[in-house]
């Protein structure tokens, strides 16, 4: 994670991000430590990246890369104004024992691509291009299933599915569940999520517009904005147990609580 000490809105590159509208940096960092407090509360570790001044986006550290097994595979932003980003995380990476591989193709990180299970879901239309997931296939040697996001207000994978069930049990992956909006997703995504998830939680267009799937799953614990109560109700019938933790003053850069956090998958030795 990254503290967001220097947090603002001052360009626009998504549909909630308004420079016209003041932003209060001192609330975001307030929001961010209940997030930060929540994680370790639920027994997780949780590493730091320093906020570099004049990249008021670095909080939102899941694109900073993918992790998995010890590899960390850069971003490269679509955006000049988040571009020096991505040097920065992977200097951090490198710093924090990772092998890091340089991508060649414009990938937005966590932010578009998803471990559920053994298979990497990938978003693309609006940042991490086709040719990354190509990239991203060859880097970790796993199936990557691409998925065009059509909205402009989910311009990124993670803010139209959440991955409920993260964890591997001793015997492989138990569950591989997830939740998604489907009106983010042209014809053919929505019918590869159908086929491949039958199981999975539809949530409401009101609960996606709240940024409802941009969530943090344990398998169990939930964390979710406070202002989806739709998936809330469904996260609970379900047997999941939601937390709420709100992150509004987040969202006027277009994150949520999946955005303001990163994966580091370790390896073997744990995670
Ligand atoms: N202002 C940032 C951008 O538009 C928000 C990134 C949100 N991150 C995410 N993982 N969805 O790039």
């Amino acid at each position: 994670m990254c503290r967001p000490e220097f947090f603002t809105v001052s360009y626009t590159i998504n549909p909630w991000m308004e420079p016209a509208n003041p932003t209060d940096t001192a609330k975001a960092v307030r929001q961010w430590q209940a997030l930060y407090d929540a994680y370790l509360a639920l027994g997780h570790e949780v590493e730091l990246i320093d906020p570099i001044e004049g990249l008021p986006d670095m909080v939102y550290t899941a694109n900073g890369g993918f992790l998995i097994d010890g590899i960390a595979y850069g971003a490269k932003f679509r955006f000049d104004e988040r571009v020096p980003e991505g040097p920065a995380f992977m200097e951090w990476f490198r710093d924090n024992g990772y092998d890091v591989v340089v991508p060649r193709e414009v990938n937005e990180g966590e932010g578009d691509f998803l471990l559920v299970g053994d298979t990497i879901l990938a978003g693309t239309g609006f940042r991490s291009t086709g040719d990354s997931h190509r990239e991203l296939g060859e880097v970790f040697g796993k199936e990557v299933v691409s998925l065009n996001l059509v909205d402009p207000r989910f311009y990124h994978l993670d803010t139209a599915i959440a991955v409920l069930d993260p964890v591997e049990g001793p015997g492989g992956v138990e569950r591989a569940n997830i939740a998604y909006l489907e009106h983010a997703f042209d014809e053919r995504g929505q019918a590869i999520l159908a086929e491949r998830y039958p199981d999975a939680i539809r949530v409401s267009d009101d609960d996606g517009a709240v940024f409802g799937l941009n969530s943090a799953s344990d398998g169990y614990n939930v964390i979710i904005s406070p202002r989806a109560t739709g998936f809330e109700a469904q996260l609970r019938e379900r047997g999941y147990n939601p937390i709420m933790i709100d992150l509004s003053e987040l969202l006027l850069g277009g994150g949520g609580i999946k955005c303001c956090t990163l994966e580091l998958r370790r390896g073997t030795e744990g995670s």
